[in-house]
């Protein structure tokens, strides 16, 4: 069978990316061109800046990309862009030059969901992974447990009513001084700590999460007491929402009886949460490598390559969707 040759792009949020996969598993190259120094400024991503600088790096990271990869532009059978969710003004970066180029190549425009992608890089980790499976989806934007009945067919199984486990992380970071991006500075802190806090967590009847109220809690407590240590904050901090994640998959289990398990999304690559979901019992866990938890343009790639085989084509009309669901 002839290889297929993907090139994704991605542009939703902070990261200009672009990479080049074949056959839907193996990176031929992976560039990602982060913008987090600039935002690092204004403590969070500021969406007009994020735009900007996409439109000066989309060019070079793409062309660096098929350099990389070693192939030529006319080798590549299919462009699958990022189209939602996102920052709207970003997302548009990458899919019109997406566009532009798969118009220019004459070859298929694959719209691709950015939380597709997120499972997708667990495709690219471990060879021999195929559905069906369950994810647990922990971003920056979503929280979600999903059932991925095959490649493009999924099932939305519990949600966070508020905010992703990510937006906490981030804004718990801000609120103590700690920066942005604030997964990364809290997973390093919360190494020196213990979990000695107790902070409040959430039950519902289904399999849904909310996050803002551990996120107030801790807010409050840190304004009430600014010596608090912030190490020992970090970590009860995560050991209670892997708590929360953890139970849910337990319930999801049982629920669907399927027992194998991937992690997705930036936060799965917090160290703390990823010893926990290892130790979970009869269960086969998956989790991306560190560098395909965060926004990267090779998931974008192997998701874009699963729609391709099974024809899910878009025509240049595909405009950004902000809020588009799986
Ligand atoms: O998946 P992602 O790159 O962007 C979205 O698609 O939303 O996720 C970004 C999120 C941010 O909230 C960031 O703080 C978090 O992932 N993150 C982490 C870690 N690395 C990134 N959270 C906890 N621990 C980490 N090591």
């Amino acid at each position: 069978m002839k290889d297929i040759y993907v090139l994704g792009i991605e542009s939703s949020c902070d990261e200009t990316a672009a990479s080049i996969v074949k056959n839907g598993r193996e990176i031929l190259s992976n560039v990602v061109n982060s913008q987090i120094d600039i935002h690092t400024l204004y403590g969070g991503v500021v969406p007009e800046i994020a735009s900007r600088n996409h439109i000066l790096n989309i060019s070079e990271v793409v062309k660096m990309a098929i350099k990389e990869a070693k192939i030529n532009m006319n080798d590549i059978d299919a462009v699958a862009c990022t189209y939602g969710p996102g920052l709207v003004g970003a997302l548009l970066v990458g899919l019109s030059y997406g566009k532009a180029l798969s118009y220019a190549l004459n070859k298929p425009l694959i719209g691709t969901n950015h939380i597709e992608g997120h499972i997708a890089a667990n495709y690219i980790t471990h060879k021999d992974l195929e559905p069906p499976f369950l994810c647990v989806m922990m971003s920056g934007g979503n929280t979600q447990i999903i059932h991925i009945k095959d490649y493009n067919k999924f099932e939305v199984l519990g949600k966070t009513r508020d905010d992703a486990v990510g937006e906490a992380f981030d804004k718990i970071a801000r609120v103590v001084g700690l920066g942005y991006p604030g997964g990364p500075k809290i997973d390093e802190l919360a190494k020196k700590g213990e979990a000695n806090i107790t902070l409040p967590k959430t039950h519902f009847d289904n399999l849904d999460f909310s996050f803002s109220g551990i996120k107030t809690a801790i807010i409050n407590l840190y304004h009430k007491n600014p010596e608090i240590n912030k190490a020992d904050l970090c970590k009860s901090f995560e050991k209670t929402v892997a708590e929360t994640l953890v139970e849910n998959i337990k319930k999801a289990i049982e629920q669907t009886k399927i027992n194998k398990i991937i992690l997705a999304g930036g936060v799965s690559a917090n160290s703390y949460i990823r010893k926990e979901f290892l130790s979970l019992e009869n269960a086969k866990v998956y989790m991306p490598d560190l560098k395909l938890c965060t926004d990267n343009a090779a998931m974008i790639a192997s998701a874009g390559y699963y729609n391709y085989i099974s024809g899910k084509i878009s025509d240049l009309t595909l405009n950004a969707e902000p809020d588009l669901k799986l």
